[in-house]
């Protein structure tokens, strides 16, 4: 080694030296920031500073300099990580004896809540119909019988009436009349868009609906309920089944067959029953050999009434039959929710048990 180098090793080890021991008197994060900063300091650190002299060596002398001069570094560097490391665990326990806290006790967990399942599918539902052009609007819940019967074409003494098992309000009117309920159905809102607005109409009504029942396993005495409305001109029954058969398709899986039979509700002519084959035995009856309880071995899965909106709805609301048809549909939506999932009783909807609540 030359005499540069001799010199620059006693350099070095002299700064080792030096810097140990002011690590010793360093007793807080602050001052052994200043310590790093001022031996390991990438631009004026003085160890920085004692290794960038090692490029002035001759070339033969640097090797064994530098082997020295990374020992130095080494010895620094493991010197603050070990006070550091001293400094934290000192302060834990000055936590743990000051405070009487036991800071090795996990933290408590955050529990994450979520959308309620019916919430879940209700937005389902919703956004299959608002990509195909639907807008949402929501009605009240307590409703005049002329909104949940009249303008549908149920009017008193209607034997229809007895479709829906009905919750009154008590209030008489001048008439000795009882008109205000717990709506039974979201259909009202038909009436309600069509007086306020004229065609092209492209609504759903998401909501709550009420019924004077006793429940069991597939009735509640409260549900909720998707209401669709599409009155324009021209509009026709291909037109409900491409949007229901759509809507199917987004919900249940593209591969789904849909069904409509005739059925009848008063505000819809003709009124029909739309069913699905079942996703669950592909509409075969059987899976693997048993029985589907699902569908109940039909193969198809019932999942709402539409039709073609009654000509007298239109005229009750203005709007005229003759240049005006549409479409209409009622979605119930714990019904698509217990499909979806595989839930057999209506009533765990309600019945806030967390460990129901949890899986979705
Ligand atoms: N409102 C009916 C019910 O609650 C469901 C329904 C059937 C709605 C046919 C409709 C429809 O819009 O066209 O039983």
């Amino acid at each position: 080694m030359t005499t540069d180098a001799h010199e620059l090793v006693r350099t070095l080890e002299a700064l080792k030296d030096e810097a140990l021991k002011a690590l010793e008197a360093a007793d807080s994060e602050e001052s052994l920031e200043a310590w790093r900063v001022a031996y390991l300091g990438r631009k004026e650190g003085r160890l920085t500073l004692a290794m960038r002299s090692l490029g002035k060596l001759a070339p033969e002398a640097r090797p064994a300099a530098g082997v020295a001069a990374n020992q130095v570094k080494t010895a620094l560097e493991e010197g603050l990580a070990r006070h550091q490391q001293a400094l934290k665990e000192r302060a834990l326990e000055r936590l743990a004896t000051e405070q009487r806290l036991d800071v090795t006790l996990p933290g408590r967990p955050l529990l994450l809540g979520r959308l309620h399942p019916t919430t879940q599918t209700l937005r389902e539902v919703l956004a299959a119909f608002t990509a195909m052009g639907f807008q949402v609007v929501e009605g009240p819940e307590v409703e005049w019988d002329r909104y949940n019967f009249e303008l549908l074409n149920i009017p008193r003494g209607h034997p229809a009436r007895d479709m829906w098992d009905t919750l009154w309000i008590d209030y008489t009117d001048a008439n000795g009349e009882r008109p205000m309920l717990l709506r039974t159905h979201t259909s009202p809102m038909q009436a309600r868009v069509m007086e306020k607005t004229q065609p092209p109409v492209r609504v759903v009504v998401p909501g709550k609906v009420y019924r004077y029942e006793a429940t069991d396993a597939t009735h509640e005495w409260h549900f909720h309920q998707v209401e669709g409305l599409a009155v324009d001109e021209g509009i026709t029954f291909a037109n409900l089944k491409a949007t229901l058969y759509e809507f199917a398709r987004r919900i249940f899986g593209p591969e789904r067959r849909v069904r409509f039979r005739c059925d009848y509700f008063p505000f819809v002519e003709p009124g029909v029953d739309m069913a699905m084959d079942c996703f669950i035995c592909k509409g075969q009856g059987t899976v693997k050999g048993a029985p589907c309880r699902v569908c109940k071995e039909t193969g198809w899965i019932e999942i709402m009434g539409a039709g073609m909106v009654h000509p007298r709805v239109l005229e009750m609301v203005g709007y005229d039959p003759k240049r005006y048809t549409g479409f209409a549909f009622g979605i119930g939506v714990e019904r698509v929710a217990m499909l979806k999932h595989g839930i057999d009783d209506i009533r765990h909807f309600y019945a806030n048990d967390v460990r129901f609540l949890r899986q979705f």
